[in-house]
């Protein structure tokens, strides 16, 4: 008998920890590796707002740690990140750009978000066709999601259904 193990890394920024509650979720779930992506300059209390939303509202990718993603093993990517102005975070669109050898692999996306997630999801998707990713699962999580269990949960059978792991 053989089994076979399939390598899922999970991605993620978390500015103030919510968005890596669920990595972490999903790890304990799923297994795999997580891979906690850090701007190279790190956001404060002001800088968050001053600097990171608009930066975010501009779609603009930050210079981010680790410099480089290979996925080369990965049979499947979960990517999540916090919303910042209804849109992806500068750490975020920096660790897609930082992804090398993700041609023809799949990925589940999850946003965390305080309400809205607006245009995060699909900002996603479209730098992710970029560089040859399809998106197979996409969830948007509020902070009253995140209590209450159930969509985390939802998160979590995606990416079991998605490495045949039920
Ligand atoms: C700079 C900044 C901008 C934000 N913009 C939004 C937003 O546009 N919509 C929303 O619903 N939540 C917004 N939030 C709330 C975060 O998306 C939410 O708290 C998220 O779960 C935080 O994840 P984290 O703890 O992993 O950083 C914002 C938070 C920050 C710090």
């Amino acid at each position: 008998m053989f089994a076979i193990i399939m390598k899922i890394s999970i991605i993620f920024h978390s500015y103030s920890g919510i968005t890596r509650g669920v990595a972490e979720k999903i790890q304990a779930a799923c297994g795999g590796d997580l891979i906690e992506v850090s701007p190279k300059t790190p956001y404060n209390k002001i800088t968050e707002y001053t600097t990171g939303s608009m930066r975010a509202r501009r779609e603009e990718a930050d210079p981010v740690e680790p410099g480089e993603i290979d996925l080369a093993s990965a049979d499947l990517i979960v990517i999540g990140t916090p919303v910042w102005f209804w849109k992806t975070t500068p750490v975020t669109n920096g660790a897609i750009n930082a992804l090398r050898n993700g041609e023809g692999k799949k990925a589940v996306l999850f946003a965390t978000c305080g309400s809205k997630a607006g245009e995060t999801i699909p900002i996603m998707k479209k730098t992710l066709a970029r560089k040859g990713v399809t998106v197979i699962g996409e969830h948007v999580l509020t902070r009253r999601d995140i209590i209450e269990g159930e969509k985390v949960a939802e998160v979590v059978d995606a990416v079991k259904a998605a490495v045949g792991n039920p």
